[in-house]
């Protein structure tokens, strides 16, 4: 596994985290109870922090960076990410902000400055340009993405579970 320092910070996560052995992890990035980075992930917390909260799963591929702090942008852009988020396979979370019960479809990029707000699905493949806010209870799909229609009840209902789904599956990896 490598989770590795930057600067002499090390992520922090507890024992009840997954980690798979081909992710890299390095610097400043913490990662909430029941969380689970899988296969390839690579999340660089070097120029700023990341932030994972609770239950949130990040799959196959995905890549996890931020941006640095400068005289323009006193904060830099942060990678923060909410609690029972889904990041699918081969993702960019670039210095954005997600809430909670998120879906993040395959493929997609989401870039600096971004806010998507709690209980929002993206298709697989969009492109959330900069800055832009994504409105809770919306499905966006496209390059650039749009604001496609309400989420159903069994569409709301399935952001949580599939955290769920990730939390058990990620128990059985680690032979809980
Ligand atoms: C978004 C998604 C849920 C669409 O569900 P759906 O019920 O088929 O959506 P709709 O039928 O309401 O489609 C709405 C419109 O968006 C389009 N659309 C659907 N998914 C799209 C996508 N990913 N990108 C661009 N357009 C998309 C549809 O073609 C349709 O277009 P139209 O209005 O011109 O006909 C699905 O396509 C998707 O992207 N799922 C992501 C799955 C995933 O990545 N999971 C994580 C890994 S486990």
């Amino acid at each position: 596994m490598a989770i590795r320092s930057y600067r002499s910070i090390t992520p922090t996560f507890d024992s009840s985290v997954y980690i798979d052995e081909s992710a890299v992890l390095v610097g400043d990035i913490s990662l909430g109870e029941q969380s689970s980075i899988w296969p390839l992930v690579a999340a660089r917390g070097d120029v700023n922090v990341i932030r994972i909260g609770k239950r949130t799963n990040v799959q196959d591929g995905s890549v996890l960076h931020v941006t640095r702090k400068s005289k323009q942008n006193p904060m830099g852009f942060p990678l923060i990410v909410g609690d029972d988020v889904t990041v699918g396979h081969k993702c960019m979370l670039h210095g954005c902000q997600l809430g909670n019960r998120i879906l993040v479809g395959m493929g997609a990029i989401i870039m600096d400055g971004a806010v998507v707000q709690d209980d929002v699905f993206i298709g697989a493949g969009s492109l959330i340009a900069p800055n832009k806010v994504l409105e809770s209870g919306y499905l966006y799909v496209g390059n650039p993405a749009v604001k496609k229609r309400l989420l159903n009840d069994a569409e709301m209902a399935f952001l949580k579970q599939s955290a769920i789904n990730y939390v058990e599956l990620s128990r059985e990896y680690l032979g809980q």
